[in-house]
Formats: C-alpha cells, sequence, structure tokens
C-alpha cells in the first residue's frame, strides 16, 4: 500500500467512517488510525483479517496473505494503544463479514488489501459500491489483476493509479 498516498487522502477527505480489509501487522491501519486521529472529527475504523501467522507458514506463496505476523505477536500489533480507542476488529472472513458490516452501518471510505483474487476482490468493491453513496476506495497490489481497474470503471468514479495502488472517488464526493 502507498501509504503516505492513503494518509494524504484521508487527511483531505476526512471520513467519518473507514473499514479496511486486511490487516496482517496493522501497516496501514496504523496509517489510518493516524489521520483519523489528526483529522479530531470522531472519526472510527474497522478492519476485516483473517489473520496468518508465522507458525502457520507453508513456505509456499499464498495469495491470499501476502504477510505473516511473528510468533508472539497479534493481528495488528505495530498500532500504538494512544489510537485503539476508534478502531474496531473483527476477525472472520471478509466474504462473510463485510456484507453485515456494511449493512449495519454507511461507509466513507473502503481500504482493500485482503485476497487478490479476482472474483473476491471485485465482488468486495462492488458490495461496497452497491451500499453507500459517496465513498472513497482503495486498493493494494491492482497488478495482480484487472479487478480494480474494472471496478472503478463500471462505476461513476475518478480513479488514478499510485505504484500498485489503486485510488477511485465516487464523483459528488
Ligand atoms: C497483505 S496482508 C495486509 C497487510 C496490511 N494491510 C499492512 O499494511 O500491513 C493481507 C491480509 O489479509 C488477510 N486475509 C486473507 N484472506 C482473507 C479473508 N478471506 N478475509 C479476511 N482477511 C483475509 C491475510 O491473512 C492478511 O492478514
Amino acid at each position: 500500500m502507498e501509504a503516505p498516498v492513503l494518509y494524504a487522502a484521508l487527511r483531505t477527505v476526512r471520513p467519518e467512517s473507514v473499514v479496511e480489509v486486511g490487516v496482517a501487522n496493522g501497516v496501514s491501519s496504523y496509517y489510518i488510525l493516524a489521520a483519523l486521529e489528526r483529522n479530531g472529527n470522531g472519526g472510527t475504523l474497522t478492519s476485516i483479517d483473517l489473520p496468518k501467522y508465522e507458525n502457520d507458514h507453508t513456505g509456499e506463496w499464498d495469495e491470499s496473505a501476502g504477510a505473516w505476523i511473528p510468533t508472539g505477536r497479534d493481528v495488528g500489533w505495530i498500532v500504538p494503544d494512544e489510537y485503539r480507542d476508534r478502531w474496531e476488529m473483527q476477525i472472520g472472513n471478509m466474504n462473510d463479514l463485510l456484507p453485515v458490516e456494511l449493512g449495519s452501518r454507511g461507509v466513507d471510505a473502503l481500504v482493500y488489501d485482503g485476497p487478490k483474487r479476482y472474483s473476491v476482490r471485485k465482488r468486495a468493491f462492488d458490495t461496497v459500491a452497491a451500499r453507500v453513496g459517496g465513498c472513497l476506495y482503495f486498493c493494494d497490489d491492482i497488478a495482480w489483476n484487472v479487478a480494480f481497474e474494472r471496478f472503478a470503471t463500471e462505476n461513476p468514479l475518478r480513479w488514478d493509479t499510485y505504484g500498485n495502488t489503486g485510488v477511485a472517488v465516487t464523483l459528488e464526493v
């Protein structure tokens, strides 16, 4: 994830509600929470992760993970305590949790760094777009397939890429 771009966009748009898919050690969560803290408008982050731990590492590249959590650490361990009061963590499969999370409240920004498979990624973005009005979307590792590009061009969004990160924003935002 191009974290400085993520941070700068969140400082500019000042979302009240951010949903993140894919936490692992918590680098992107840290940037999101730091931006929300500095925004000072009570913004919250809900993160969804099905963590993979170093002990379970098979040695094979796993396109669903991309990051493993070191032995003795917990998911999101990098995030300092002072940022955690605005952070809700949901452990489980995003295919189950994301629709439930979106059903219960709106979201102003989606930060996606979860499974890279085309169908899973596309469905996640389509799910968010179908349920909310304006939204800011981030997707890491966009070069894996055209899921993000297709989503961004099928919807009324402005979008661009920064390194391997895609950013899209609803036109009326
Ligand atoms: C690339 S890592 C996230 C890295 C993180 N954004 C960062 O900046 O440090 C992807 C994470 O998605 C998790 N993941 C994979 N499949 C998932 C699924 N179906 N539901 C939820 N999380 C999943 C992985 O276990 C891993 O923790």
